[in-house]
C-alpha cells in the first residue's frame, strides 16, 4: 500500500474532509508497534521529534546503496545522480512551502542553525549599536540566544513582546514595540511549550508596514499545518526535517531572493565560493553561498520522501484529525482533579503542557514512562515561558497524525493513577 491510500474517502457526500486511515498509517511507522517496559508504546513527544515512516528509511537506504556520491563536485555519473537528488529535494521543499524558487531554500542543520545563520549574516550586514531586535516572550531558546549573542557583539538591544495568561501575544504591546530602531522581528509560528499558534501573517503585515523584515521559526508548525511563505509574505522561514517525519541533522531556511542577494556568507569552506586566492575570495550565489562543506545529502533525500508522505496524506485530512486529537486531549486532561493546562490560546496546535498540584513534572514523566508513555518534561528550552507562568517545568504531551484517541485515554489513565498515588 502506498501513502496515497492512507486516507479513506468520507462515507457521506458533502463530508468536509477525507478521513485518515490511522491504523494503516501506524503500520508505516515500525517503531510505533514496539513495547516499552512491557507496555505498548504511546509516543507523545512529537514536538521534540517525530518518528520516521518506512518510506523515508527506504528512500534514504536505496539512495545510499545505489546512487550516493558527493554533490556539485564530480563529472562522474554517481556524482551527477547524487546532485540531481539533492537539488530535487531542494525543489521539493520549495514546492512544499510554496517558495517562488528552489534557490530561495538553503539547507541548514536545523532550525537552530537557521536562526544562527540569519542572526550572524543579517546581523553583520544590518545590525549596529542602538538597533533593536524584536522577539516574543514565548520563544524557544534557539530564537533568543543567537540574537542575544548578536546584541553582545554589536550593542544592539533585544526587545521582548509580552504574552497574556492564555499564552497569546498581547497585540497592542507587540505593535508598540516595532519602532524606528527595530531592524528585524523574529517570532515563533507555533510555541513548543504552549502550543500557541501566532498570527504570523498579521505580524508580517505589521512589521512590513514599518519597513521591518520578519523571520519565522516554523519548527513546530511545519508538521501541523500548510505553510505558504508567499501567502505569509515573510522574509525568512525555517524548519527542521526531523520534526516533519524526516532525518535529524537537516533543516531548511527559506529567504526572499532580495535578502539572499544582500547577505554575506555565514560560514566559509568548500562549495560556497566562485574563486579563491590568498588575496581575495569571491562567493557563489545563494543557496550555495550559505552551504559551506559537504551537506547532509542523504538527509535531503529523506526529507524529500517525508514531504511526499505528508502530502500524500494531505493537509485536508491531517489538520482536522489533529485538531480532534488536541480537542479531545484538552477536554480529558482538563477534567482531571488539580491538573492545570499551561497554554490555553484560542489557536493552538499539537501541544498540551500541564502541571499537577503536588507532583513534580519529572515524576509525571518517569511514572508515565513506566507505562510505556513518552512525554517530555522540563522547561522545553523555553525557560522564559516557564518563568512567565510561575512554574519550573511542565509535562508536555505533543501529537502527530499517527496518534489516536485510545492513546490519549492511556495518557489520561496514567495521569489519574499518578493523582491517586500522590493524593
Ligand atoms: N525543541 C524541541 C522540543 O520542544 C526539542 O522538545
Amino acid at each position: 500500500m502506498t501513502a496515497a491510500t492512507r486516507y479513506v474517502e468520507p462515507e457521506r457526500m458533502g463530508s468536509p474532509a477525507p478521513r485518515l486511515d490511522v491504523e494503516a498509517i501506524r503500520r508505516d511507522f515500525p517503531i510505533l508497534a514496539r513495547q516499552v517496559h512491557g507496555k505498548p508504546l504511546v509516543y507523545l513527544d512529537n514536538a521534540a521529534s517525530t518518528q520516521k515512516p518506512h518510506l523515508v528509511l527506504e528512500a534514504t537506504n536505496t539512495f545510499l546503496e545505489t546512487e550516493y556520491a558527493n554533490v556539485h563536485r564530480g563529472v562522474h555519473w554517481l556524482s551527477e545522480q547524487s546532485t540531481w537528488k539533492y537539488e530535487h529535494a531542494r525543489g521539493r521543499v520549495a514546492r512544499f512551502i510554496n517558495a517562488p524558487n528552489p534557490t530561495d531554500v538553503v539547507f541548514v542543520k536545523g532550525t537552530t542553525d537557521a536562526v544562527n545563520l540569519v542572526a550572524s549574516s543579517f546581523g553583520a550586514a544590518f545590525i549596529r549599536e542602538g538597533d533593536e531586535i524584536l522577539i516574543t516572550h514565548m520563544e524557544h531558546h534557539s530564537n533568543i540566544v543567537p540574537w542575544q549573542l548578536l546584541c553582545e557583539r554589536t550593542g544592539a538591544k533585544l526587545v521582548v513582546a509580552p504574552i497574556d495568561d492564555r499564552g497569546e501575544l498581547i497585540w497592542p504591546e507587540f505593535e508598540k514595540r516595532i519602532t524606528k530602531r527595530t531592524k528585524i522581528v523574529s517570532v515563533v509560528h507555533v510555541s513548543n511549550a504552549l502550543g500557541t499558534v501566532n498570527p504570523v501573517r498579521d505580524i508580517v503585515h505589521a512589521a512590513h508596514s514599518r519597513g521591518v523584515p520578519v523571520f519565522i521559526d516554523g519548527a513546530q508548525a511545519i508538521m501541523h499545518m500548510k505553510v505558504d511563505v508567499q501567502d505569509l509574505e515573510c522574509d525568512f522561514y525555517a524548519f527542521s526535517a526531523h520534526k516533519l517525519y524526516g532525518p535529524t541533522g537537516l533543516g531548511a531556511l527559506y529567504g526572499k531572493k532580495e535578502w539572499w542577494e544582500k547577505l554575506p556568507p555565514y560560514q566559509g569552506g568548500g562549495d560556497m565560493i566562485l574563486n579563491v586566492t590568498f588575496e581575495k575570495t569571491t562567493y557563489a550565489k545563494a543557496p550555495f553561498r550559505f552551504e559551506a562543506g559537504t551537506p547532509h545529502i542523504a538527509g535531503a533525500v529523506g526529507l524529500s520522501a517525508a514531504i511526499d508522505y505528508v502530502e500524500n496524506l494531505g493537509w485536508d485530512a491531517i489538520e482536522p484529525y489533529e485538531r480532534d486529537l488536541l480537542d479531545y486531549a484538552t477536554e480529558r486532561i482538563g477534567e482531571i482533579d488539580r491538573v492545570r493546562i499551561i497554554g490555553t490560546a484560542r489557536e493552538k496546535a499539537g501541544v498540551i503542557s500541564f502541571v499537577m498540584d503536588g507532583v513534580h513534572p519529572h515524576d509525571i514523566g518517569t511514572i508515565l514512562d513506566r507505562e510505556g508513555i513518552a512525554v517530555r518534561v522540563g522547561h522545553h528550552c523555553a525557560q522564559p515561558v516557564m518563568e512567565r507562568f510561575g512554574v519550573p517545568a511542565t509535562a508536555r504531551a505533543s501529537f502527530a497524525f499517527y496518534n489516536t484517541r485510545a492513546e490519549i485515554d492511556r495518557l489520561v489513565e496514567g495521569i489519574v493513577r499518578i493523582r491517586e498515588v500522590f493524593g
